[in-house]
């Protein structure tokens, strides 16, 4: 694992293009397996995450072109089903291999997949939904298990908790489905509306996209095309907090501020002086130290998680006390620690965390453990005093596309060593 050396503080100033999001990349290119036509797609980000996607692509016999954009030939699969295991098990995304396989296939057996260490992330909603739609599913030995006699047949979902992996299992299986299926509680996040942006372009009939009622005709085939995947939500709002935190000012260019309102409100809370336009957004701390501000995190369109440790640090380097409420994930304090050994004064309370802000921090040695956990520890790295070292580098790689060149262009001065 690489590790980056970073000196502080800097001020973080400049403009930023925004790259695509690897959220909405990820079930898109799952999606593309149930297509035997040619697709093209744009502004998939250069990640980590989507590099181990295209070699378990390449394993089931998919033909990929990966240049500027992603070109890929899904219309001959096979699989002896022994996928690399350590593919499978390094991405929480590849859960979403379930759905198209059983559809192509009509069997599929492979390890659990893996994801961030932020909590448990089981997997029994998208069990549970599959097997309502149809599929025999089930867990042994640490494997999925499953196989589909015919298709899977349309039902009436009503999802127990708000769940986006599952609601996207449920729209890859309920696509070629016999008659409807309607999804009620469903996730309404940004990406699952682009997901079915890019179905629907290539034919799916999908109705109520970023509402809690999806609805599903299932059809008999989608077309290729060509579809360009939308930008990255959390990376916009990452570079704000870097803004935010070193009061400095950042304009985010190829984004849609639209998708950011509750973060863009509550930077407002802090005294972030925030202006958008139809596809850019711009923060400036007009040189002043941010105001505390409380946070609960909740499904879309209420605070993603995903910017949770990036908030909880402006929070400790903002005047006054507050309180950031972690509701989606169990275990997404793992990061507090290492703020703290670098000044921060932060308190733990089980799924809560009490800030007392403090007006600087200083150098350490630190361990990502998590991707938004380790880019708000390089961030905390950019405004401390002193030399900074941070180990375990490879997580920031699976969510952020050129993070150091990005920092270094803001004035940050960072150095990745291999
Ligand atoms: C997706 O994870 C994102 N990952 C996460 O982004 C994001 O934080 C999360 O959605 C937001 O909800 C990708 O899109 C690849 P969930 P996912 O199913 O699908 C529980 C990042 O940093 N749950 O919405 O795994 C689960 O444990 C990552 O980019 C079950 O109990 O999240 C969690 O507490 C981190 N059973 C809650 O639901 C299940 O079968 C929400 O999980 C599935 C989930």
């Amino acid at each position: 694992m690489g590790k980056f050396i970073i000196k502080g503080p800097v001020k973080l100033k400049g403009e930023i293009n925004i790259s695509g999001s690897k959220n909405a990349a990820l079930p898109i290119l799952f999606a593309s397996l149930l297509i035997k036509e040619v697709i093209e797609i744009k502004n998939i980000p250069k990640l980590k995450d989507i590099d181990i996607v295209i070699k378990l692509f390449l394993h089931l016999g998919v033909k990929i072109k990966n240049g500027k954009s992603l070109i890929i030939n899904a219309s001959n699969l096979h699989t002896d089903f022994n996928f690399p295991q350590n593919l499978i098990k390094s991405i929480r995304a590849s859960i979403w291999l379930v759905s198209p396989l059983l559809v192509r296939l009509k069997k599929i057996h492979m390890s659990l997949p893996g994801g961030c260490s932020i909590g448990m992330r089981p997997i029994d909603l998208h069990i549970k939904y599959l097997q309502k739609l149809g599929a025999n599913i089930y867990i042994k030995n640490n494997c999925i298990i499953a196989s589909i006699d015919k298709k899977f047949k349309g039902s009436h979902i009503i999802m127990e908790k708000n769940s986006v992996g599952a609601t996207i299992s449920i729209i890859l299986a309920a696509i070629y489905a016999k008659n409807i299926t309607i999804i009620d509680n469903a996730a309404k996040e940004p990406e699952i509306k682009d997901l079915i942006n890019f179905l629907n372009i290539m034919g799916a009939k999908i109705k109520g996209a970023g509402t809690k009622k999806i609805i599903i005709q299932g059809v008999l085939k989608l077309k290729g095309g060509i579809y360009t995947i939308m930008d990255d939500r959390i990376e916009t709002g990452t570079f704000l907090i870097a803004a935010a935190i070193s009061k400095g000012y950042i304009i985010c260019k190829n984004t849609n501020p639209k998708n950011l309102k509750i973060v863009l409100k509550k930077l407002e809370y802090t005294g972030a002086e925030i202006k958008t336009g139809k596809n850019w957004c711009s923060i400036n701390m007009n040189n002043k130290r941010p105001k505390a501000v409380n946070i609960i995190t909740g499904p879309y369109p209420n605070f993603p998680t995903d910017m949770q440790p990036q908030f909880t640090l402006l929070n400790c380097i903002s005047s006054g006390y507050s309180i950031v409420q972690e509701t989606i994930f169990e275990n997404r304090f793992l990061y507090i620690h290492q703020l703290n050994k670098m000044g921060a004064k932060i308190l733990i309370d089980n799924n809560k965390v009490f800030c007392q802000g403090v007006t600087s921090l200083y150098s350490s040695t630190m361990k990502a453990t998590d991707l938004r956990a380790s880019i708000s520890l390089v961030l905390a790295a950019c405004i401390a005093t002193g030399i900074t070292t941070i180990d375990n580098i490879d997580y920031i790689d699976r969510g952020y596309e050129n993070i150091e060149k990005k920092l270094i262009s803001l004035g940050a001065k960072i150095k990745r060593i291999k």
